[in-house]
């Protein structure tokens, strides 16, 4: 679009009703802060000049907003006295002048570029604000009603100040609204507070712009795009609507899952074409997982790369800097922190991997345990290509294990492995022949003795 646009991000209400000791804003859905959610929407919709309003935790909240190319630059809005009074608190950023200016809440998450730029588009036609509204089955919850005749929004009531009838009206303000930029201070600079809740309202633009002769309409956008955030039930209601969404367009985009409602992905999860999700697995932050792969039922995995054609779990835990070669093996019950497992390689069974790297075609037997931290630092693991780590065996870090290698089962390694060698590093066994008769006589004697004296007593 040619047309010059500022988006004006609201974000500093108390968040009263979230019951909380920081702002809404800042609660996460699928994992990163809300009003993040809310830039990227706008950079997506082409949108790079932002003004976020801020007022509680006003840095974290700005340091929160600045993800991604968008240029945003923060105003305090040192009072709270409604959404109009905060919009004005960033006139700095109005007055340099654009065509469009869009206000946009901190609280509405699940926004796509797609209305936004509607409502930009229906402003270039001529109109002076452009409202973006939704129809509701159950508007109880307190939003403003959009009163629309002949294809006009005459005005904006909020749920507090509308009479009955009023309040059947299913068509709600999402509160999102594109203004004529060349308008907007003028008309901002009119609206007063004789309300109910004696706040400034934006939503009193509608009725003073028409006033003035100007013209305001309303578009419809998805219920769900516009649901809000002000309890913590909504937060959670939100979150679910989130994740649909998502696993929606993974599944079009080619990845199964068996169980969708059971699987939970990061804002930024990225599942490849023919990935495999069984039931009940939750994906942390900075996941990428390649064609082919297959992620087992009840696993949990977090700032991992899991190569193609490789399997994990069930029930494993792979933790950040999990780096799992193609077609490589993490089985049930392992878990894998910062270690690379190699092409092929194999950690089947009860094992822990942490600041290690396990070369191509290695196995890993059941309950190894790559013993990585003394207490005070971290230290590094290095196991070869094709070696073979028997079970139950402790690799005291820093150590290496050569390719080739074979280290015993019930081995504590605490000396590096050259290549091919076989290392053993617990007692050896002895054998005493025929000595089981004469011990179990010694047994049964024993406990003949114990009954006789309980007996007695
Ligand atoms: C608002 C709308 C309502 C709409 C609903 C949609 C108004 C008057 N009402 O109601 O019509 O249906 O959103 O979700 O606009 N904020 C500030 N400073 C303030 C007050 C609010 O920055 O002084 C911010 C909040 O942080 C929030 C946003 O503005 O992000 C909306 O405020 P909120 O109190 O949630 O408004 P609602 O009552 O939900
Ligand atoms: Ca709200």
């Amino acid at each position: 679009m040619e047309r010059t646009c500022l988006a004006i991000i609201l974000a500093a209400g108390e968040s009263t009703r979230m019951k909380s000791a920081m702002s809404k804003v800042l609660h996460p859905v699928a994992g990163r802060p809300m009003i993040a959610h809310v830039v990227d929407a706008l950079a997506s919709a082409s949108i790079a000049d932002v003004a976020l309003v801020v007022g509680r935790d006003a840095e974290a909240v700005s340091t929160a907003a600045s993800t991604g190319s968008v240029n945003v630059s923060s105003f305090l809005q040192k009072e709270r006295l409604g959404t109009a009074h905060a919009v004005l608190a960033a006139r700095e950023a109005i007055e340099k002048g654009y065509d469009d200016v869009l206000v946009v809440f901190g609280d509405t998450p699940l926004i796509t570029a797609a209305p936004l730029t509607a409502a930009r588009e229906r402003l270039a036609e001529g109109n002076d604000v452009v409202v973006i509204g939704f129809e509701t089955a159950d508007p109880t919850t307190g939003y403003g009603r959009l009163i629309v005749e002949d294809g006009e929004l005459l005005a904006i009531r909020e749920h507090k100040d509308a009479s009955e009838e009023e309040r059947r009206i299913t068509y709600c303000n999402g509160g999102l609204m594109a203004i004529s930029g060349r308008k907007a201070l003028d008309l901002l600079g009119r609206i007063g507070n004789a309300n109910v809740k004696g706040e400034y309202y934006l939503t009193d633009l509608v009725e003073i712009v028409r006033s003035l002769g100007g013209r305001a309409i309303a578009v419809k956008a998805p219920e769900e795009e516009l649901t809000g955030c002000n309890t913590r039930a909504e937060l959670a209601y939100i979150e679910r609507l989130w994740q649909q969404r998502r696993r929606h367009e993974l599944m079009l985009a080619g990845v199964s899952m068996v169980a969708p409602e059971t699987v939970f992905l990061a804002w930024d999860t990225e599942l490849a074409q023919d990935v495999l999700v069984e039931p009940n697995v939750v994906f942390g932050p900075g996941v990428r997982v390649e064609s082919g792969a297959v992620i087992h039922a009840f696993s949990h995995v977090e700032g991992a790369h899991v190569r193609a054609g490789a399997t994990v779990g069930p029930f494993a835990r792979l933790r950040p800097g999990a780096d799992l070669g193609p077609k490589s093996k993490v089985g049930n019950f392992c878990e894998v922190k910062k270690a690379e497992i190699g092409a092929g390689a194999k950690v089947n069974h009860l094992t822990y991997i942490g600041d290690a790297f396990v070369g191509a075609g290695s196995n890993i037997g059941a309950g190894t345990i790559t013993c990585n931290y003394d207490g005070v630092n971290k230290h590094v693991t290095r196991i070869g290509e094709n070696t073979f780590i028997g079970s139950n065996s402790s690799l005291v870090a820093p150590v290496s294990i050569g390719s080739g290698a074979l280290v015993a089962s019930g081995s504590v390694i605490t000396e590096d492995v050259p290549a091919d060698a076989v290392a053993f590093g617990r007692a050896r066994q002895e054998i005493k022949p025929g000595r089981a008769p004469i011990l179990r006589e010694r047994y049964e004697a024993e406990k003949a003795a114990r009954k006789k004296i309980n007996a007695s007593e």
